[in-house]
């Protein structure tokens, strides 16, 4: 699909598990659009920070490893496949390890500037859907589109706790509600680019919402062909 000879950006920001990457990836598709999930990325990042004993390091040092970590996102049978130095980590950076730590390592300023601009590069290369929290305010601050995706933190801690059953770990809902609003609070309260809605942005709340709803509502707000 193509909307004025140029290329159409779409930012999908919200809060963990409101359902951003699901939505965003079935839209790209349906568009014939790229999807990024940006957030992989910040998760990508918190695995090699682990991998090499850097997460306790000061900023300097992590700053330092910045231009080693090479992150491509490829699509492969319409899922993002997520390359971390060559190496396939697409399960690996869903797991609890880095859900617990990646809040803390998305909230660095040397990381966000380094990863923000790797982000407005990839929208250079065509029409886009990006999911993430600062899509619609940092990254595409003149996005065609921006929409604000959340859900009830209950809602999302049973999508998360799907989530997880399918990487076969076991997580209580309680436990799940806690991490998620443990990372909200980090999300919403960092120094910069924290998640919050832009003025410009379209709020959808998806807690009683089908996929399929939640799509037709996106597109609706789109300019017709
Ligand atoms: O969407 P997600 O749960 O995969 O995101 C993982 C973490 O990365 C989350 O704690 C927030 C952070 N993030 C961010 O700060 N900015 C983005 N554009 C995307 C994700």
């Amino acid at each position: 699909m193509k909307h004025q000879n140029k290329n159409y950006q779409i930012a999908l920001d919200g809060p963990a598990g409101s359902g951003k990457s699901t939505i965003a990836k079935l839209l790209a598709r349906k568009l014939g659009f790229t999807y990024v999930d940006s957030g992989a990325m910040y998760r990508a990042t918190t695995l090699y920070l682990i991998e090499n004993n850097l997460l306790d390091k000061s900023d300097k040092m992590i700053s330092s490893h910045l231009k080693k970590i090479k992150i491509n996102l490829k699509e492969r049978k319409q899922c993002q496949i997520v390359i971390l130095n060559n190496k396939d980590v697409t399960r690996e950076i869903r797991t609890s390890i880095i859900n617990r730590n990646v809040s803390n390592v998305s909230s660095k300023k040397e990381i966000r500037e380094e990863m923000v601009k790797r982000q407005k590069k990839i929208g250079e290369n065509g029409s886009i859907v990006m999911d993430g929290r600062d899509i619609g305010t940092a990254v595409f601050p003149n996005a065609d589109l921006k929409i604000y995706l959340t859900a009830s933190v209950y809602i999302r801690a049973i999508r998360r706790k799907k989530d997880l059953k399918d990487l076969s770990e076991k997580v209580s809902i309680k436990e799940l509600i806690k991490q998620i609003q443990r990372r909200d609070d980090i999300d919403s309260s960092r120094e910069i680019s924290p998640l919050s809605k832009s003025q410009d942005s379209i709020v959808i709340d998806s807690s009683n919402l089908t996929i399929k709803e939640v799509l037709e509502q996106i597109v609706s707000f789109m300019p017709s062909q």
